[in-house]
């Protein structure tokens, strides 16, 4: 088990290099650096990240791995190939942009491969096996670890190239979890090595959404979560693409905004303030989340606030809150 746990770990450490280098090096990697370059990333990111080309061929690993007496049912079985039914194995990733994922130590256990421009689907990433668990796993977390002794801050972003483009911009905290939903044990594994999140997920509904849910898993966890909110629908690469790193930096991540002050946010969507009901609604369901705050100061500034927009008296909030948590007693 041990044994085949270390082969699987050399034919992924394999796989990387050769990818990344047939990128640099290839004629078919051209139009994949092309790709790349287009979308602003430089050497540096190539080889920071450890990117790579897989070609369109079928047996382009396969047949390297054979050639170095790697076995091809443990290759299947570790994800790195498939078989046919005559038994022939061929090669996962084709015609894909590749980026290696790691365990916390550094280890390369996983990829996630990205098509070249519009198709289906636009990530094929590779399945569990007994190296990668998805729900174990955060995007660049070795690189970040050793920085999080000292800072305890960890920004989560949504996708691998998120957390490329905002690691260039200077954000060198950054990771990603394996698709939107965070898992408990994610969760865990952030609360060990940080106290303070910050979510920077894609501008967009499911951006949003999962930024809501995902927060409410980290502050169960024990973190300070924040928000930084991305305008436009764009997501962290388009914004630095469109606006700049430094512009990303100063507007976006230096103004992310405190949990509570994103659920307020949040909640305003689902309430039609143009309405005095919807007003009326939405000032209690604020009031509601405003009640659960255990400091009397930034309480009141919340009330502040909501009493100012809303035209309303701050003793008439005052009572109101102080109703609602007599019944959350
Ligand atoms: P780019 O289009 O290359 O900038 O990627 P993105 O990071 O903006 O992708 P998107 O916001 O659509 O999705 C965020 C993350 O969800 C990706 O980094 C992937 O991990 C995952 N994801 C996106 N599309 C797919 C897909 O088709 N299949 C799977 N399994 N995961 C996906
Ligand atoms: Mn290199
Ligand atoms: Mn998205
Ligand atoms: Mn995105
Ligand atoms: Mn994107």
């Amino acid at each position: 088990k041990q044994r085949e746990r270390q082969v699987l770990l050399d034919a992924y450490e394999f796989a990387a290099r050769m990818y990344h280098f047939l990128l640099k090096n290839t004629e078919h990697g051209k139009q994949a650096m092309a790709y790349l370059k287009g979308r602003g990333f430089t050497d540096k990111l190539i080889d920071h990240f450890q990117i790579g080309y897989a070609p369109p061929q079928w047996d382009t690993l396969a047949r390297q791995l054979d050639k170095r007496e790697f076995s091809m049912p443990l290759m299947k079985q570790g994800g790195l190939l498939l078989s046919r039914d005559d038994g022939r194995y061929y090669d996962l990733f084709r015609d894909r942009i590749m980026f290696p994922i790691w365990d916390a130590r550094g280890k390369v256990i996983a990829f996630g491969g990205r098509i070249l421009g519009e198709g289906q689907p636009k990530y094929l990433n590779s399945s569990e096996s007994s190296l990668f668990h998805k729900g174990r796993t955060l995007y660049n977390f070795h690189h970040v670890r050793p920085l999080l002794r000292k800072t305890r801050h960890l920004v989560l972003f949504e996708g691998y190239v998120d957390v490329i483009k905002a690691w260039d911009a200077g954000v060198s905290n950054g990771v990603a979890s394996m698709g939107t939903s965070l898992t408990e044990e994610n969760a865990f594994m952030m609360r060990k090595n940080a106290d303070l999140i910050t979510i920077c997920y894609d501008g967009d509904d499911a951006g949003r959404n999962a930024a809501y849910k995902n927060m409410n898993l980290l502050e169960k966890a024990g973190c300070e979560v924040k928000v930084a909110l991305i305008p436009d629908r764009m997501d962290p690469d388009e914004y630095i693409q469109a606006h700049g790193e430094e512009r990303f930096l100063r507007e976006i991540m230096n103004e992310a905004v405190p949990a509570l002050k994103f659920k307020l946010i949040y909640l305003r969507r689902n309430h039609i303030l143009i309405e005095e009901t919807g007003r009326i609604k939405y000032i209690q369901e604020a009031l509601k989340l405003l009640a659960v705050i255990s400091s009397p100061m930034e309480r009141e500034h919340y009330l502040k606030e909501l009493a100012e927009e809303f035209n309303q008296s701050l003793d008439t909030l005052k009572q109101e809150l102080n109703l609602i948590r007599q019944e959350q007693q």
